[in-house]
Parts: C-alpha cells; sequence; structure tokens
C-alpha cells in the first residue's frame, strides 16, 4: 500500500517536472523568437548588407528574353559569369551579345528546352566541362496560356506543368551535385502573384506557380535539415505583372500605383533578395504582407478588396 503511494506520488513529481520543463523550453524559444524580431527590426532601418556574388558561376534558365535576358546583364554587371540557357537559341545569343557590347564579364550561351530530363542532365554535364560547376541557379523559364479553364486545351495544361513546374525539378535535380562539388549554393525560383492569389483566366498557371511556391517551401525544409545543412540556400520570388509581354491583356485599376513593373526593375530585386539570403519575396515587397493580412480577413471581405484591386489578365482568345 505504502510503496503503491510511494510509486504514486514518483510519477506525479516527474509529471509536474517534465511539464515545467516543457514550459520553460517553450518560454525560452519565445525569448528566441522575440530577439531575433528585435535584431530584424534594427537590420530594417540599417542598410541592407549584400554579400559579394563575384566569381559566382550562374546558370539562369529562360534568358532570351524578358527578365531572364535582364537578370543576366545584372549578375554579369555584378562579376558572376553567367550561364544563359534558353530554347530559342536567336533570342539567347542576343542576350550574350548584349552583355559583350557593354563590356559585362563572362557569359556563355547554351540551348536547351528545360522541360525535357534527359536535355538538361546532358545541359549540366557540358556546363560543367566547358564552364565549370555552378554555385546558383535561377529557375526564370515560364509561360502562361491565358483563357477560361474550359477552353485551355489538354495539351497546354501538360505543356504549362512541364515547362513551370517539372523543368524545376529537372534543374535542381541536375545541378545540386554541381553545388555539393563547390561546397555551397543558392536556387532561385520565379512564381509569381498568381501564386499567391488565384485569379480567373489563369487556372492551370496559378496551379504551376502555387505549385513552385510548395516545392521550393519544401525543399528549403529539406536543405535545412539534410547532408546539405547551411550550405545551399533557396529564394522564392512573386512578381506582380511585369511588362515582357508575357501578360497580353493586362487589366490595371490603378496604374499610377499598381501599373505594370518594370523587367529591369524586377531583375534587380531578385538580384538583391538572393544577395541578401532572402528567403521569399513578392515585387513589389508590400504584396505579400497585403495577402497575408487579407487571409486574416473572413473570406466574402477577402474577396471584396480583390474586387476593388480588379487587376488581374482579360482572356488571350478574345
Ligand atoms: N511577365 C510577368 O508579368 C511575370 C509576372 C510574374 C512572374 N513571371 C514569371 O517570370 C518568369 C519570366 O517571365 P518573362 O515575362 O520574362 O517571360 P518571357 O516570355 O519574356 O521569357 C521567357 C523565356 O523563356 C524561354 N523559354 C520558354 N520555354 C522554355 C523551355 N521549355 N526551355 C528553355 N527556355 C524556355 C523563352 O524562349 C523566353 O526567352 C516566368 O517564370 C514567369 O512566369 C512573369
Amino acid at each position: 500500500m505504502i510503496e503503491r503511494e510511494i510509486i504514486h506520488t514518483t510519477t506525479a513529481s516527474k509529471r509536474i517536472f517534465d511539464v515545467l520543463q516543457d514550459f520553460v523550453q517553450f518560454l525560452l524559444l519565445f525569448l528566441r523568437i522575440f530577439l531575433e524580431m528585435f535584431v530584424m527590426l534594427i537590420q530594417k532601418v540599417l542598410p541592407k548588407s549584400l554579400k559579394d556574388i563575384s566569381g559566382e558561376v550562374v546558370l539562369i534558365t529562360g534568358t532570351g528574353h524578358g527578365i531572364g535576358r535582364e537578370l543576366a546583364l545584372h549578375y554579369a554587371s555584378l562579376g558572376s559569369t553567367v550561364v544563359c540557357v534558353d530554347i530559342n537559341e536567336k533570342n539567347n545569343l542576343q542576350t550574350v551579345q548584349k552583355a559583350k557590347r557593354l563590356n559585362l564579364g563572362d557569359v556563355h550561351s547554351f540551348i536547351c528546352d528545360v522541360s525535357k530530363r534527359e536535355e538538361v542532365q546532358a545541359l549540366a554535364d557540358r556546363v560543367k566541362t566547358e564552364v565549370g560547376p555552378i554555385s546558383v541557379l535561377v529557375n526564370n523559364v515560364g509561360i502562361m496560356p491565358t483563357h477560361p479553364i474550359l477552353q485551355q486545351s489538354a495539351e497546354e495544361i501538360q505543356r504549362v506543368f512541364d515547362v513551370n513546374v517539372f523543368s524545376q525539378f529537372w534543374t535542381i535535380q541536375a545541378f545540386l551535385s554541381h553545388m555539393e562539388e563547390k561546397n555551397r549554393g543558392h536556387i532561385i525560383a520565379l512564381s509569381s502573384i498568381a501564386g499567391v492569389v488565384g485569379l480567373s483566366n489563369l487556372v492551370p498557371y496559378c496551379a504551376t506557380k502555387f505549385a513552385v511556391r510548395g516545392l521550393m517551401e519544401a525543399l528549403h525544409e529539406e536543405l535545412r535539415e539534410g547532408p546539405y545543412k547551411n550550405m545551399i540556400k533557396t529564394t522564392t520570388i512573386f512578381p506582380y505583372m511585369t511588362n515582357t509581354g508575357l501578360c497580353k491583356h493586362p487589366k490595371v485599376k490603378f496604374p499610377s500605383i499598381l501599373g505594370l513593373l518594370d523587367p529591369k526593375e524586377v531583375a534587380m530585386r531578385i538580384v538583391e533578395a538572393h544577395r541578401s539570403d532572402t528567403l521569399e519575396a513578392t515585387i513589389p515587397s508590400c504584396l505579400l504582407h497585403i495577402n497575408n493580412w487579407t487571409r486574416l480577413l473572413p473570406d466574402h471581405c477577402g474577396l471584396m478588396l480583390k474586387d476593388y484591386i480588379d487587376s488581374g489578365v482579360e482572356s488571350d482568345l478574345i
């Protein structure tokens, strides 16, 4: 009887001790989060410290046009060796020639359909032999069929996933070994504001851009825990509509506040996010916060705000 009471008291005090220990650990975590937020707040008012990327070998997909071309020129101007990859040989060579005319560093052209796994693997081998292992991968390629769901053909839906999503799997798998060889790396992915909010006429496109967000968040988690711990960083970018011709019929209600972005400016913001090791960035940056706050509102209030902003794209079939 006494023995049972002693056992009971010991179990009870062990339970209290465990609860207290959990509570202290939670308190410590809370304190660390609070301190981290304080440091971040101070960093916000100080000028951003951007890491030096001269000497990095940066591979960018979709460099024949638009944001990809501007990214290539910007990285080259900062002293990186740039590997330009596009399916369109003529346009890609124009990017390289433009860089050479502006006397910008070491820029190479490679032709590849990045939606094809075997082509990407062959590209990784060629780049390693001809330029050397890469340390930065920018998954920029993207296409955007813009019409209502019932007018999207099966081939179109398949293709948009092949180009916007599967290409990113193939390049990540093919180029991680390059980064491993260099003992460092950074993977940057172009999602879109359409990967943050759903938009009509863009159902498959939005699905691919939400997929890129999921892919990058999970990849970041795996890289944080696994054998590449602290060696390989990730950045996901969500730009608003940009003046590259990809959005054929943009619908903009407040052009002076939220008009089409300039691809040069977008490229600059992307490189800045990379150089400051930012995990996720919308361009402009306020959109991420607006979206996060809006998601806290009741559904219909969020929709009211969306209707008020009334921006998006019209079908390209009309
Ligand atoms: N333009 C915008 O409004 C906007 C907004 C948000 C996000 N984005 C995203 O930014 C990225 C770049 O957009 P952009 O407007 O500069 O596009 P763009 O159409 O101007 O250029 C895309 C380039 O990718 C190349 N390409 C297409 N398919 C390819 C393939 N299978 N293999 C290799 N190269 C291929 C094209 O030849 C072209 O040179 C995309 O991922 C897009 O979804 C664009």
